[in-house]
């Protein structure tokens, strides 16, 4: 018996009594045992009998498609297995080794009417409330005011607005489809610091003590987070180099060592380290141009001020990498498209300078790539969890990164830095976990592990400008990831 709890343990999830005997009796136990562990979402943590029921109605043969544990369609609708790769609107051809998922491309439809408001923060509650409720047993608000007064209760609820009274407590209002209840954290209490991370808009648990009267006296914060778990990918293969933050059109972007790196890919110089002809994925997360307009006094920072003139050098620059390498680029807010996110990918107009075999993706985006799914996301939002949570800075983005991955969302805050258009669904919610998690933005190289999750910022290819320099931000560039999708172990090359 204890061997069977240990070996789903091992991979991150508990047993309840009930699926324990239901295992312990079955006559295929091995078969199922290997089953559960290959179909089980992530998202679940604690296996009960509703899930070897379901099993039981399909196969309780192995998949051995490890993969598909990110992107398993139990809480979902897009289920990578069933994912079929589409040609985005305006855009070159999709490459067809490549599956992508979850992209506002061509699929656009809000108007900013109140109702598409209302429609996207109830998807977004729905979807992170499915994420909870898999290890939370809560109850409606509504019912907060029928008998519970001194009775301990769990709620999950959206965050409407977070404050610190004068006397040094927090108070947070908080919502959910029924009704809206008043949590309070006194400041002495032992989860006050954890309460100084939550954000406007985010959906989280709260347990504590109910009055009967609308408010809990908070004893436990529970964020949707990402269930522990060690599982190895066995079917990843190749390697991919994260980029993002090119910048070219700008006078401080790097061409000398972009050229180093290019000559290095396409194997004109000696490498030792074997790499670049084992390099089969480059993926862009957003700022392939330094665009025009973007931000105070940028006119004096660009070497090219016409737009189009950017995207036919920035083509240049990625048309001399040696065929054979799946590259794909996703948009960012210097990039020629709207600027209100999710943003779709580079219109036609510039797509058409690059060499057809590339990919364009909207940000954000999640891709499977040589069998390992990324989710992109160029990473504006960095900027609101810099701003919120205390101890993040911009030299450490894999922090903000890691709270991403904490709150399953990439950009919790509304009406702050990143312009979030209403659309029918909340694309910024992180339903089926990634391997990797990669950003940019923010123009430092940031990388860490978190729960199994590779999180990468791939820092830029512009040195110092002016404006970062009032910012107080030191970038890291021509530094580039470089991730053994068989292995996932990241390291970092340097061009500069
Ligand atoms: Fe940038």
């Amino acid at each position: 018996m204890f061997e069977i709890v240990q070996r789903f343990a091992d991979q991150g999830y508990q047993l309840d009594p009930k699926a324990l005997e239901l295992i312990k009796s079955h006559p295929a136990k091995e078969e199922l045992i290997k089953s559960l562990l290959s179909n089980l979402d992530l998202a679940v943590s604690v296996i009960d009998s509703s899930h070897i029921s379901n099993l039981g109605q399909s196969s309780l043969a192995p998949t051995g498609i490890k993969s598909t544990l990110f992107f398993d369609s139990k809480n979902n609708q897009e289920s990578l297995d069933h994912c079929t790769p589409y040609t985005l609107a305006g855009t070159a051809k999709l490459n067809q080794d490549i599956e992508i998922g979850a992209d506002i491309t061509g699929r656009s439809t809000c108007t900013g009417e109140y109702n598409d408001f209302v429609r996207y923060f109830r998807d977004r509650y729905a979807k992170l409330r499915e994420i909870l409720a898999n290890r939370l047993s809560a109850r409606p608000m509504e019912s907060l005011r029928r008998n519970t007064a001194g009775r301990e209760v769990t709620i999950i609820g959206m965050v409407m607005d977070v404050k610190t009274t004068h006397k040094g407590n927090r108070i947070v209002e908080l919502e959910d489809p029924t009704g809206m209840v008043t949590a309070l954290i006194q400041k002495d209490s032992e989860i006050f610091e954890k309460s100084s991370f939550i954000l406007p808009d985010e959906v989280l648990g709260v347990t504590g003590m109910s009055d009967g009267n609308g408010r809990i006296f908070v004893k436990n914060l529970i964020w949707p987070d990402v269930p522990n778990q060690n599982q190895i990918l066995e079917n990843g293969r190749g390697y991919a180099l994260l980029l993002s933050d090119l910048h070219v059109g700008s006078k401080f972007f790097m061409e000398e060592a972009w050229l180093r790196f290019v000559s290095w890919l396409n194997g004109d110089v000696d490498d030792p380290s074997g790499l670049a002809s084992q390099v089969d994925h480059i993926v862009v997360a957003g700022d392939v141009a330094d665009g025009i307009g973007i931000y105070p006094g940028q006119e004096s920072d660009l070497a090219i001020k016409d737009i189009y003139e950017q995207y036919q050098k920035a083509a240049e620059c990625f048309n001399s990498i040696r065929q054979g390498i799946n590259i794909v680029i996703s948009p960012g807010n210097h990039d020629i498209v709207r600027q209100a996110e999710p943003q779709p990918a580079l219109p036609e107009t510039v797509c058409k300078f690059f060499r057809s075999d590339f990919t364009f993706v909207g940000n954000p985006t999640r891709i499977c790539l040589g069998g390992i799914p990324f989710l992109i996301y160029h990473g504006r939002s960095i900027d609101d969890f810099v701003l919120r949570i205390p101890g993040l800075s911009y030299a450490s983005p894999e922090k903000a990164m890691v709270e991403m991955l904490r709150r399953r969302h990439l950009s919790p805050i509304y009406g702050s830095r990143v312009s979030i258009a209403p659309e029918q669904e909340d694309h910024y919610v992180i339903s089926r976990l990634p391997a990797i998690l990669h950003c940019g933005h923010v123009h430092t190289v940031g990388i860490a592990r978190y729960k199994g999750v590779a999180v990468i910022n791939s820092g830029t290819w512009q040195a110092q400008t002016e404006f970062q320099k009032k910012m107080n931000i030191h970038p890291t560039p021509a530094a580039v990831p470089i991730v053994d999708l068989a292995t996932m172990k990241v390291r970092k090359l340097l061009f500069a």
